[in-house]
């Protein structure tokens, strides 16, 4: 069964907006793209820098570090199935925004 984590209200970025939520020893690293949100961890594939504060184009978020871009709703690297941040579905019920962790992934 997955886990849903409630992201507090505060933490729920506003149209074009980010935001970093932590939980457990994760960090996720929110955003919000015409009103929808996405989810991935905050740990560049590459090299583990920030992804928070990356530029952000459309629904494709560039890592500072190295320059590499993932698309936000899969996680991959774009145009490429090699390198891929780990990303979680959220859903919004009731005004309130839950991440989903599949089972896999909350696994020790
Ligand atoms: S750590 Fe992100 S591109 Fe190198």
């Amino acid at each position: 069964m997955s886990v849903r984590i409630q992201v507090p209200a505060g933490k729920v970025p506003q149209d074009g907006g980010r935001s970093l939520f932590e939980f457990d020893d994760r960090s996720v690293a929110l955003f919000n793209v015409g009103g929808a949100l996405y989810a991935i961890d905050d740990s560049c594939p590459h090299q583990g820098a920030s992804l928070c504060g990356g530029r952000l184009e459309g629904r494709v978020i560039q890592c500072c570090a190295h320059g590499l871009r993932f698309d936000l709703s899969s996680g991959y690297l774009l145009n490429s199935t090699k390198l891929k941040v780990a990303n979680y579905p959220v859903e919004v019920v009731d005004g309130q925004a839950f991440i989903v962790i599949a089972p896999e992934e909350s696994a020790p």
